[in-house]
C-alpha cells in the first residue's frame, strides 16, 4: 500500500494520521510505504497533452510525479493524505495529483483508494470529498471507515489526542486490509476486472 503525504510538513499531523493507518495495515500483514510528495514547488498541469503520447508527464524530473505513478502502479492501493488548507486539500498536493492522475491512463483501475485529511478546526469534509474524486474518476473502489477519515490538530501531539480520529484511521487500515484480501481471494477464484468498453468521450452533448 502506498500512502502519499501531501503536507509540506514531512512529519506533521497528516503523517501522524497516515502512520496510524499504515501501522494497522502492517498488523494485518500488508506492506506499506509512506511517501512524502509535497517537498517544494510543484508545477500544476499545463494541459500540454504530451502525456497522451508519452504515457507519462513531460515535466516530472523536478518533482517526481512519474516516479510516484510507477510506485502506485506496483501497489494494490493508495491512500492520499492532506492537511486542510482553506477548506481544500493542500494546493501543491492538488497540483501534483492532477498530473499523477491525468498522465496515468487507466493504470490504477481496481486499486483501492482512501483519503485522509487533517485540520485544525474546519473544512475537513470538503477536502475529503475533493480527494475522493480522484478515485471515482479512475475506477478505484473507495474504502470507508466508521467516520469520515479526518483528524483534528495543529501539531502531531494534538492529533494523537484526537482519540476518535485515530480510531477512525485504524478502522480504515483494517477495512483496507480486509478488502484487499477479499479481492485477492476473488482473483484466485478467477474473478477479474470487468472488460472495458471502448472509451466514449462527449464534450457535453456532442
Ligand atoms: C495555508 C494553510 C491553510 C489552512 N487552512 C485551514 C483550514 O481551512 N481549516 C483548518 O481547520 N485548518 C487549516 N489549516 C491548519 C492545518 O490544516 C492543520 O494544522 C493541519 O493539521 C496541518 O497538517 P500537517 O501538519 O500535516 O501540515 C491551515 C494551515 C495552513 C498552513
Amino acid at each position: 500500500m502506498i500512502l502519499l503525504n501531501g503536507s509540506p510538513r514531512e512529519k506533521g499531523c497528516t503523517y501522524t494520521a497516515l502512520s496510524e493507518v499504515a501501522a494497522q495495515l502492517e498488523k494485518n500483514g500488508i506492506e506499506t510505504e509512506i511517501v512524502h510528495v509535497n517537498k517544494g514547488p510543484v508545477l500544476g498541469c499545463t494541459a500540454c497533452g504530451a502525456c497522451y503520447k508519452l504515457g507519462k508527464c513531460a515535466y516530472s524530473d523536478e518533482d517526481g510525479v512519474n516516479e510516484c505513478v510507477e510506485k502506485i502502479k506496483a501497489a494494490d492501493g493508495l491512500v492520499l493524505g492532506s492537511p486542510v488548507h482553506y477548506a481544500s486539500a493542500a494546493g501543491a498536493f492538488v497540483a501534483f495529483l492532477d498530473r499523477v492522475f491525468y498522465s496515468k491512463g487507466n493504470a490504477f483501475e481496481g486499486k483501492l483508494g482512501a483519503a485522509v485529511v487533517s485540520c485544525r478546526r474546519g473544512g475537513a469534509t470538503a477536502a475529503f470529498d475533493q480527494l475522493n474524486k480522484y478515485f471515482t474518476i479512475s475506477s478505484m473502489p473507495i474504502v470507508a471507515s466508521k467516520y469520515w477519515n479526518m483528524v483534528h490538530g495543529n501539531k502531531p501531539e494534538e492529533v494523537r489526542q484526537d482519540l476518535e480520529g485515530m480510531q477512525t484511521m485504524r478502522v480504515l487500515g483494517d477495512n483496507m486490509a480486509w478488502l484487499l484480501k477479499c479481492i485477492e481471494a476473488g482473483r484466485a477464484a478467477g474473478i477479474e476486472l470487468p472488460e472495458r468498453e471502448k472509451n466514449v468521450r462527449t464534450n457535453f452533448i456532442r
